[in-house]
């Protein structure tokens, strides 16, 4: 691994990842290819070490051009593709720019790093020594009731919202790939992830941010859906770790081994507020807490069997949810100036309107 493109470099794990890379390896050079949408912003990748073993690159992966370009000119082996559409809300609201972007995105990478690593006659790098590593997520395997075992790596796909669907479509996509062309591919599929960087439209920066501004803190639904929750730079660990161990044309669960309910993360993150800003007009912060009408189809649970990269790679999550939360929250207070940046985002304020501005309250607290 020596020449490195990474897609969407400058969103929440994109960003944590290049970081974490240039720290532990220090012979790779990162080609960042981000086309900085309302998600990506350069303010994530400021102050990196080793900066000048890190190119940014403002395009759009479903640009072939650009992609074919990269390529050739870096000498690339590697592709690490985080770059997507996330928020499940916003695949309820506009389901198309998942389909271009995480179908369609995925698909104009795979074609281009066929054609250079495996098509072209002239290209410098040997085929075993590429790699095309997906980043993908547990929702592709669907919901879990109460009881269910969790989800391992042979569990069927059962994808159920637009953005679920849109990662599914890519997974499989890629094994295609592998299995057809011989593509040298390794997926991740992981939990929840949280931790610094993370765009405030998700539930626990959301959480954060609005309660240090005392704004109501939106519970959808009872509040008793279940995440696994991983902190962002033991995700950076498990795919450093698949990269350099894993088995080629091998998928990974990766997740961090717990199951609070969203409301029990909520609090805790109160509670950790309270303790730090003692003095907060909004201390006890739980009394923002404000149930709002749910999302539709919203999943249930999600829990992941992580066995496997246990075993076979020895990567164990390093945070427990308790100190990833307390790193998080301390990260936030520390960084006033990233917050302002996000909150003067037209985008921004324009989503809160939209997702939470006519949403109904309820008093649902079964
Ligand atoms: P994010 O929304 O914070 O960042 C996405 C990045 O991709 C942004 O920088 C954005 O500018 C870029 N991007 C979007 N469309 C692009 C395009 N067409 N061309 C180039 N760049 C584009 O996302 P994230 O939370 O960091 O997630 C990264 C990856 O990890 C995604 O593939 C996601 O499905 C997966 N994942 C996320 C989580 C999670 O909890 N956040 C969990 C499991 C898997
Ligand atoms: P989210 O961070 O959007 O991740 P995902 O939907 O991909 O799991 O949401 C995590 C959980 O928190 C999910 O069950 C939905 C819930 N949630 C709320 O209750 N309120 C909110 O305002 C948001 C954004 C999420």
């Amino acid at each position: 691994m020596q020449n490195v493109i990474v897609t969407g470099g400058a969103g929440f794990i994109g960003s944590n990842f290049v970081r974490y890379l240039l720290g532990a390896d220090h012979q790779v050079r990162i080609i960042n290819l981000d086309a900085l949408t309302y998600a990506g912003s350069l303010e994530n990748l400021k102050n990196l070490p080793a900066s000048e073993r890190h190119i940014f690159v403002q395009g759009d992966i479903c640009d072939r051009a650009l992609v074919d370009d990269l390529l050739a000119r870096y000498q690339i082996d590697t592709i690490v593709h985080f770059a997507a559409e996330t928020h499940v809300d916003r695949s309820i609201l506009g389901p198309e720019q998942f389909i271009r972007t995480n179908v369609m995105g995925t698909f104009t990478l795979l074609e281009a790093a066929r054609r250079y690593w495996l098509d072209e006659k002239a290209n410098p790098v040997a085929p075993q020594e590429v790699r095309f590593h997906h980043i993908s997520t547990d929702e592709v395997f669907g919901t879990l009731q109460p009881d269910d075992p969790p989800f391992s790596e042979i569990t069927p796909y059962a994808p159920r919202s637009p953005y679920a669907a849109s990662k599914a479509a890519s997974d499989h996509l890629v094994r295609a790939y592998g299995h057809t062309y011989g593509l040298p591919f390794t997926i991740t599929n992981c939990t929840n992830n949280y931790g610094p960087y993370q765009f405030p439209e998700k539930l626990i920066p959301l959480m954060i941010l609005n309660a240090l501004q005392g704004r109501l803190l939106p519970v959808y639904g009872d509040g008793q859906q279940i995440r696994d929750w991983l902190y962002v730079e033991d995700h950076c660990e498990a795919i450093l770790t698949v990269l350099r161990h894993g088995q080629v044309g091998e998928s990974y669960n990766v997740g961090g081994g717990n199951q609070p309910t969203n409301l029990t993360v909520i609090h805790e993150i109160c509670d950790i507020l309270d303790e730090l800003q003692p003095n907060s007009p909004y201390s006890p912060h739980d009394q923002l807490i404000q149930y709002v009408k749910d999302r539709p189809g919203h999943d249930r649970r999600y829990a992941m069997d992580i066995t496997s990269i246990q075993r076979e790679l020895d990567w164990h999550p390093r945070q427990s949810l308790s100190s990833g939360l307390a790193r998080t929250v301390q990260w936030y207070l520390e960084n006033p100036s990233w917050i302002d940046a996000i909150h003067q985002q037209q985008d921004y304020q324009g989503w809160l309107a939209k997702n939470y501005g006519d949403r109904e309250t309820t008093s649902n607290q079964s």
